[in-house]
């Protein structure tokens, strides 16, 4: 085996994270794994050969991110490849999920808990790899199912706002949420490759991958829509073979990890689909919104002055169309 690693990673404990932390455990890397609770935790301890640094924060809990964050940089000396994987979606349900601050959670958790992740660690990192999807892109099969990704002028991610979605404008649509925050996953990409050129930093995209076991990435949508999400995995998954295994995704993100050959600055891959059954996993271009520096640049701004005021516990957004700001 090649040198071992430390990898410090979100998104561990289910999914692709998980086929790919079994993988890279295997083969005797050092993990520090970032859990949401100590029962997930605890469920992923069991499941490697080696102990695992596990450390708990809620992605929607800023201020558990920060600290953490900061107790890494205090207690670790040099981190090989920073993983910020970990992801949410609740397409199917109509009103916005918060956390503390008043921030929709798909926003919080996908984007903005990672941005606070790379600002405060990625400068001690070899590598950053993050999982985006093809779905930031509205000219690709997933992306144009629904309302497309798009930040528009970015007024939802001005601190004090109340709006739900980045633009500011759209009424609240969890599934265009999402293809937002993953639009926010390659602009930061792109964004943090300017500020640190000395390193790889790698998006990808896994392709549709749906587990036969319950739980996972559809899960909130799955209660949303149970007879119709069940159908969907059925027919995507069995019948038309449009998915990628849960296994084979992990194995992609496991390269991404290690492949020694990948080249300083930024890239993106995709998992792309070629027919049923059949997948290509190359670099790829991004969309074009996606690959626009001036917008990355925006982006970072903006969302480092919401993780900033928010931290500082200033000006919370307004909650009041919020049952929910829980996360699970
Ligand atoms: N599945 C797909 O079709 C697909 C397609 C394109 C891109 N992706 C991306 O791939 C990544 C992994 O997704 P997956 O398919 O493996 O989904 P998954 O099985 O649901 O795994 C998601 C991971 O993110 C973690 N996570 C979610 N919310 C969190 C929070 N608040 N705090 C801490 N951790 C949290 C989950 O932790 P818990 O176990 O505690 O929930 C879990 O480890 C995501 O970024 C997703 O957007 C997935």
């Amino acid at each position: 085996m090649a040198e071992p690693k430390h990898l410090v990673m979100t998104g561990a404990t289910s999914g692709i994270g998980l086929e790919a932390v079994k993988q890279l455990d295997q083969a005797g890397h050092r993990l520090t794994l970032i859990c949401r609770n100590s029962t997930r935790a605890e469920r992923l301890g069991d499941q490697l050969q080696h102990t695992a640094d596990i450390r708990i924060a809620d992605l929607a809990d800023l201020q558990a991110v920060a600290d953490l964050a900061d107790a890494l940089n205090s207690q670790t000396t040099s981190i090989d490849v920073l993983v910020l994987n970990a992801g949410l979606q609740y397409a199917g349900h109509s009103t916005p999920r918060r956390n503390r601050s008043g921030i929709e959670l798909t926003l919080a958790v996908n984007h903005l808990a990672h941005q606070l992740l790379a600002e405060r660690l990625a400068a001690t990192a070899q590598r950053v790899v993050i999982t985006a999807s093809e779905v930031h892109n509205p000219s690709t099969g997933g992306g144009r199912v629904g309302l497309p990704a798009g930040l528009g002028d970015m007024a939802g991610l001005q601190v004090g706002s109340a709006a739900a979605m980045a633009d500011g404008i759209t009424p609240f649509d969890a599934d265009k949420a999402y293809k937002d925050s993953k639009l926010c996953n390659l602009l930061m990409g792109l964004e943090l490759s300017r500020r640190q050129p000395d390193k790889p930093v790698v998006c990808w995209s896994p392709g549709l991958v749906i587990p036969r076991k319950d739980g996972g990435f559809f899960r909130d949508s799955r209660t949303a829509n149970p007879i119709g999400q069940r159908l969907f995995g059925f027919v995507a998954r069995d019948l038309l073979r449009l998915t990628e295994t849960p296994q084979r995704a992990g194995e992609h993100l496991s390269r991404l990890v290690l492949d020694p050959a990948l080249p300083n600055g930024f890239s993106y891959w995709s998992n792309a689909l070629l027919g049923p059954g059949r997948h290509r996993f190359g670099p790829t271009a991004a969309s074009a919104e996606a690959s626009d520096p001036g917008r990355a640049l925006e982006l970072w701004r903006r969302s480092a002055e919401l993780i900033r005021t928010s931290l500082s516990g200033e000006a919370p957004r307004d909650q009041s169309d919020t049952p929910d700001s829980v996360s699970r």
